[in-house]
């Protein structure tokens, strides 16, 4: 059974579906349990739902350190003081450095609202809809040292309506989101993968 680390920055909405699908299917079926989560804030319902669920939580904060690099390895340090095979981002919305990548690459994997290489960042889902596409989505992928630049895992789509603002579109994006992340997370952690080039091969 794959040891996970999810880190969250708000509702944990993704991290919600991990745990309820080991719960139904127990780790030894999935392959993979969570053995804690992450925030970069405190009082987040991520955390909350990760301490209902009786899971160990931490928080670190970029505010609590002189620099980015300091954050970026303190955040590597407590991760691996978790010891996992897989770190998921789940909503967690800042970018990782090098220390982090150098312990990580590879095994850290990031779920984005918007069908990538189109509009990364942080507002995937604001500018979709500000350039007008009729189908978008959300995509997993690897974690590399460009914002949402990494091997793509998988991708699901989701069409555009008329009427969406923001906020509708991004709850019908999230639901295709959490079963797509729950399905690649469990195919990982079960089967393990190599990355050839910008290729994911999941044996
Ligand atoms: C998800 O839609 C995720 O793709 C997005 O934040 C949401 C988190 O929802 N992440 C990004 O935009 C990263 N740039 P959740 O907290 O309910 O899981």
């Amino acid at each position: 059974v794959k040891r996970l680390v999810v880190l969250v920055s708000g509702s944990g909405s993704n991290l919600q579906a991990l745990l309820d699908e080991i719960a139904t299917e127990g780790a030894e079926a999935y392959g993979a349990r969570i053995v804690a989560v992450g925030a970069d804030r405190a009082g987040i319902e991520g955390l909350a739902r990760a301490e209902r669920a009786g899971v160990p939580t931490f928080v670190c904060r970029v505010k609590d350190y002189g620099t980015r690099e300091e954050w970026d390895a303190a955040l590597a340090e407590t991760v691996a003081a978790h010891r996992p095979d897989l770190v998921v981002s789940a909503g967690f919305m800042k970018i990782v450095g090098k220390e982090f990548l150098a312990r990580y690459g590879g095994r850290f994997v990031n779920t984005h609202p918007a069908l990538l290489p189109s509009f990364p960042g942080a507002h995937g889902v604001r500018d979709a809809l500000a350039y007008g596409v009729r189908v978008t989505g959300c995509t997993v992928h690897f974690v590399d040292d460009g914002v949402d630049t990494g091997p793509i895992i998988a991708q699901g789509v989701v069409e555009v309506r008329d009427e969406d603002d923001e906020s509708a579109l991004h709850e019908r994006i999230k639901e295709v989101e959490r079963r797509l992340l729950v399905e690649v997370v469990g195919r990982l952690a079960r089967h393990g993968h190599r990355i050839e080039g910008r290729k994911v091969v999941i044996q």
